[in-house]
């Protein structure tokens, strides 16, 4: 009943709803919703009931919680499964723990904090307690092993819009893994498979969102944002969670369907990567040169001095 109220608030925020119209959507009396109301404020929301116009949410705790994500994923076009712990070392070796368990496609591990975040290429990910999201997906996409890095780029598409739409905050891919807002980083993206030669078993997409204001250290206090500093407002991570998990699951149908290729537009649409001189690391070797193009296997095409274009799969790049 609460997440159904909820829903239907939130739906209709800034506007009002009559306790007419929430006594027909909740299928019962305007007393009964009254009365909800009632016990919703004692934990915290705030609820103005005006006289002639009905209720209007202007704020709600924030509940981070398994049922707070769960409860904005009805007609999600994955299974989603939601699994919430206060503190873990890392989402990602508790997914791949649950996966080993049994855990189907769109099982997720949600965790308020890590103590050992991990990022791509052994990096470090802060995720202090309370401040950001970190969430880690489940896939049994039954794809070529080759493929399995695309859907960090599908992911970060997803993100972009997801959050686009529920911020108005403009962020920029930077390949493969980087989200950025004014060339500072507010989120990443760490892709890992288990996989058979053919085909991968499972591929666990892993997103460190900075959300909440943080006391970052060790020089990201210079390079990384939160959403909350982008968007001037607060930001509650369990509906960034979920506008990110809704987006997701029609990107990732649409990727299963027509590969990377269908969600190239998107992708092209808000990276910074391209047209721009980069500095790519691979494997400890360096080179520069302007980044063309993403193919559609998402490969960037970076062309040298020289005029070789050269196909980067993976590895790391710098913006210069
Ligand atoms: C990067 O930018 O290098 C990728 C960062 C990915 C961080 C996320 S937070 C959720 C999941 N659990 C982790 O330990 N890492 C990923």
């Amino acid at each position: 009943m609460k997440s159904k109220l909820l829903a239907v608030l939130k739906e209709n925020y800034p506007e009002y709803v009559s306790g007419e119209k929430l006594s027909g959507e909740l299928s019962c009396s305007r007393t009964a919703v009254w009365k909800h109301i009632e016990k919703m404020r004692k934990e915290g929301y705030i609820i103005k009931a005006v006289r002639n116009r009905g209720y209007l949410l202007e704020s709600s705790p924030e509940a981070f919680s398994a049922h707070a994500v769960a409860s904005q994923l009805s007609d999600a076009l994955l299974p989603y499964k939601i699994n919430f712990y206060r503190e873990l070392p890392s989402t990602q070796p508790e997914a791949q723990r649950l996966f080993l368990e049994g855990a189907g496609e769109g099982t997720v591990v949600i965790a308020d904090s890590q103590t050992s975040g991990r990022g791509r290429l052994g990096r470090e990910w802060q995720s202090g307690e309370g401040k950001g999201l970190a969430m880690s997906i489940i896939l049994t996409p039954g794809i070529p092993p080759y493929k399995a890095p695309q859907l960090t780029l599908a992911a970060a598409v997803s993100i972009v819009k997801a959050v686009n739409k529920m911020t108005g905050i403009d962020m920029e891919i930077k390949w493969p893994n980087d989200l950025l807002v004014d060339g500072r980083k507010v989120c990443g993206i760490l892709t890992e498979m288990q996989s058979d030669p053919d085909q991968v078993r499972s591929v666990i997409v892993g997103i460190g969102l900075n959300v909440k204001k943080d006391n970052f250290s060790g020089g990201l206090e210079n390079t990384a944002v939160t959403l909350e500093e982008a968007a001037g407002r607060e930001v509650d991570r369990a509906d960034v969670a979920a506008a990110i998990l809704m987006q997701f699951a029609s990107d990732y149908k649409l990727f299963l369907d027509k590969g990377f290729k269908g969600l190239k537009k998107d992708w092209e649409t808000h990276t910074c990567t391209l047209g721009r001189f980069v500095r790519v690391e691979q494997n400890g070797v360096y080179f520069t040169g302007k980044a063309e193009s993403v193919d559609d296997q998402g490969v960037l095409q970076v062309r040298t001095e020289d005029g070789i274009l050269h196909p980067v799969v993976s590895g790391d790049i710098e913006l210069s």
